[in-house]
Parts: C-alpha cells; structure tokens; sequence
C-alpha cells in the first residue's frame, strides 16, 4: 500500500520523506488554508515546492465548478509539474472533467467520494485514483471502512485499473485495517503514519538490550 501525507504544512511533508516511506501529497483547498496559503500564485508556488520535496504524486484541487473551468484548471496544474494530479470533485461536472482529462492523458484523483456508486463512476471516467472519506463517514456513524471494502470488491469484479485512495484517515488503526482490505494508497496526517511505529515491548525490549550492552562494557 503506497503512504500519501495529507498536509499542506512543507516541515511535515518533509519529516514524512525523511522516514524513506513517503510515497506522495493530498492537498485540498482547507489544508492550503490552514497552512495560510492564499492567493492564485502562492498556491501555485507551493505546489511546486511540495513537489520538490517529494518524488512521488501531488494531488492539487480545482476550485471551479463548471467544466469549462475545471478544465482551465486542471490543464494549467497539470502543466506546473509533472508529478502534479488533478484533483476533482465527485459531482456532475467533474464527471465530465475526469472523463475529458482522462482523454488527454492527463491524472487525476476523484475526490469527496462516499458511496459505490460514486467510485464506480469514478472509475469509468478513467479516474487515476479515487478518494473515498473513510474518517467522514465514520463521523456520521457510517463505517468507512465498510465503504473501502465495496469499492475493493466491485473494482476487482471489474478489473477498473483506478487506485483506491484511503483518504481522510483519521488514526493508525485506520491505515492497519486499510491495508488489510487492500487499499492501494492512504493518505492521513503524520501522527497516524507514526503511530504505527510505536510499540511498548519495542521500547522496553531496546531500553534492556542498551542496558545489558551498558552493563558488559562499562
Ligand atoms: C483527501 O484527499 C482529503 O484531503 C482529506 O483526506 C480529507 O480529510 P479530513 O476529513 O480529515 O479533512
């Protein structure tokens, strides 16, 4: 399963590519915000920083809704870098956008998917990768893991080369179970990728092995 880092935040994509694990960024436009990121040409350039930090793919979101402006859209953020993905929402129109990029050649990451039916469009579009929110629908009390499963199930029953995309994972256990199902990529923030570091026999199985080592050569 391929790890994506889900931040806008240029010291935590950097700390996550330095662990030799990371495989690609999600952005959208809350996590430009959050970071402070405004503004047409600074979001661009920030793009384009986050891809030189990283080797892999670097999701990056319209804002416009209408297909002639998705379009605009997409093909200049596809021409800022080579690494960059197209990232469209799941409605009428970026239906539309996904299946005309996708025509083009050009990569592109279906997002704010909820339900089958959504990823099975996706997926006929020619969509790169889908984006299911797993850490939303568990907010409503829906189980999103459930949701990967389906879409697991029903791509494989067809052979729909579009990757699945575990996205809005909110902790560790999210991406274990993730992998379990078959994800083919997750993406969540830095302390769930960790998390999956952390054992308690791991720390005190070394803190004994450094003691005895002390003990033998002090
Ligand atoms: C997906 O690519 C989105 O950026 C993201 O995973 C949303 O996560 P959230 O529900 O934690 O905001």
């Amino acid at each position: 399963m391929k790890f994506f880092i889900d931040t806008a935040n240029l010291e935590q994509i950097k700390e996550a590519q330095a662990l030799g694990i990371l495989d690609g960024v999600t952005t959208n436009p809350s996590l430009m915000a959050k970071e402070g990121i405004t503004g047409h040409d600074n979001i661009l350039k920030h793009y384009i920083a986050i891809c030189d930090i990283v080797d892999g793919d670097v999701s990056a979101e319209v804002v416009c809704t209408d297909f002639e402006g998705m379009v605009k859209e997409g093909e200049a953020l596809a021409d800022l870098h080579p690494q960059i993905v197209v990232k469209v929402p799941m409605i009428k129109e970026g239906l539309k956008a996904i299946a005309y990029f996708t025509k083009q050649g050009i990569r592109t990451n279906c997002t704010l998917v909820f339900s089958v039916g959504q990823a099975l469009l996706a997926a006929k579009a020619g969509a790169t990768y889908v984006s299911p929110f797993i850490g939303r629908l568990d907010d409503i009390s829906t189980d999103g893991l459930v949701l990967i499963e389906d879409i697991r199930t029903v791509y494989d029953n067809y052979e729909y080369e579009t990757k699945i995309l575990a996205a809005s994972v909110r902790h560790t256990m999210h991406i274990v179970e993730c992998a379990k199902i078959g994800a083919d990529v997750m993406t969540g923030p830095l302390k769930a990728i960790e998390g999956l570091l952390k054992h308690p026999l791991t720390d005190s199985g070394l803190e004994k092995f450094l003691a005895d080592y002390a003990k033998g050569n002090s």
